[in-house]
């Protein structure tokens, strides 16, 4: 069990790593020192609804750096080529030279965003994540994956740029709204369920302090759900093999969220609905798997429409299935568990398979 005063280190191997500092935003300027930043200019990239709520902390915490602030809509929208030359046209003619930190604060959207931008300009400035929503703390932040949506799909233009720190204060969670800390806790249960029997152990007991929002109970579900993901992309930076099991449910939500209309369901809804039907998937390829257990802490998860109250079928939810970023030469994949924490990607999927898996995302 990791220790949750601890820093988490995402390590590469051969020297290559980062860390993820647990502490109050007001540190921020001492754990930009820590990693190694020179003070000067840096580039503050938030969103509207970040913006009224943290930004004057985060700024305040800078002390004596010179920021160019920026702030964008908030919403998917957002992660477009627009938004990134916005961000261009703001920091090009403000004296930056490669020495100049970006610092996306905010949840998924501005550090995907934020994050494309320092991995293109002048080809590369160091790259700070401040995530200020659950699932960025737990998930996007880590392991470097940036970019933008695209007119065909979502995060179809992006590349992978590791930040140089993570800088993560747990109070900021408080004040997320409900939907948002509900969509954060689909992807810490996947965590769990991919990685570590422990840890969902842990969720299961912990479960109605984690619901109220219980300040220590957050911290370390945060600090544990992080040190699993940093462990993964350790191994598998660019997502040549184990990476993939953090896909977990994705390829059944990705399909829902494309059937519902996007924004309908949210990410962490799709998710959890998508996890109901990857795990009735494991207990048919693998009959010894007991997923009764399992299955009763992702039903926990709360998601406000059942698939049948929004008129989807099963039919809709199979085509849009092949538009899946892990379909290989046509042939779909899924991460499958064949026991608690035991996670693997696999083709080897029959279409009544399939039909068993959408039954249970419906039920
Ligand atoms: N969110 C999945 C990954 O980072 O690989």
């Amino acid at each position: 069990m990791p220790r949750s005063g601890d820093a988490v280190r995402v390590d590469f191997g051969s020297g290559r790593c980062y860390d993820m500092r647990f502490a109050p935003l007001a540190a921020l300027d001492a754990l930009l020192t820590d990693a190694g930043l020179r003070r000067g200019r840096c580039v503050v990239v938030t969103d509207g609804n970040v913006s009224g709520r943290w930004l004057g902390p985060a700024t305040g915490a800078l002390g004596d750096w010179d920021p160019v602030i920026i702030v964008l809509p908030a919403g998917e929208e957002t992660k477009s080529a627009a938004a990134l030359h916005k961000i261009y046209d703001a920091v090009l003619p403000a004296g930056i030279d490669r020495q100049t930190p970006v610092i996306a604060l905010g949840g998924g959207v501005v550090g995907d965003l934020a994050g494309f931008a320092a991995a293109t300009l002048l080809r590369g400035l160091p790259l700070v994540h401040v995530p200020t929503s659950l699932i960025a703390q737990v998930d996007s932040a880590i392991g470097g994956k940036v970019g933008i949506n695209h007119a065909v799909g979502k995060n179809l233009i992006g590349t992978f740029c590791q930040p140089r720190l993570v800088c993560v204060d747990t109070a900021v969670l408080q004040t997320l709204p409900a939907l948002e800390w509900n969509s954060g806790l689909a992807e810490v249960v996947k965590h769990a369920l991919i990685a570590d029997p422990t840890f969902m152990a842990f969720l299961d007991v912990a479960w109605e302090h984690i619901l109220a929002r219980d300040a220590p109970t957050i911290r370390r579900m945060v600090h544990w759900a992080a040190s699993i993901k940093a462990a993964v992309v350790g191994q598998d930076e660019r997502e040549q093999g184990r990476r993939a099991i953090l896909n977990f449910g994705h390829t059944f939500g990705h399909a829902i969220e494309r059937v519902a209309g996007y924004g309908a369901y949210t990410h962490g809804e799709a998710v959890a609905l998508g996890m109901r039907a990857a795990l009735t998937l494991s207990s048919r390829l693998h009959p010894d798997y007991c997923t009764r257990q399992v299955m009763a802490l992702v039903k926990r998860i709360p998601v406000r429409f059942s698939l049948s109250s929004q008129g989807i079928c099963v039919d809709a939810l199979m085509d849009a299935m092949r538009y899946d970023k892990k379909v290989q030469r046509g042939v779909m994949r899924f991460v499958v568990l064949c026991g608690d924490g035991q996670a693997y990607v696999t083709d080897q999927v029959s279409r009544d398979d399939l039909s068993a898996a959408w039954a249970a995302a419906f039920r």
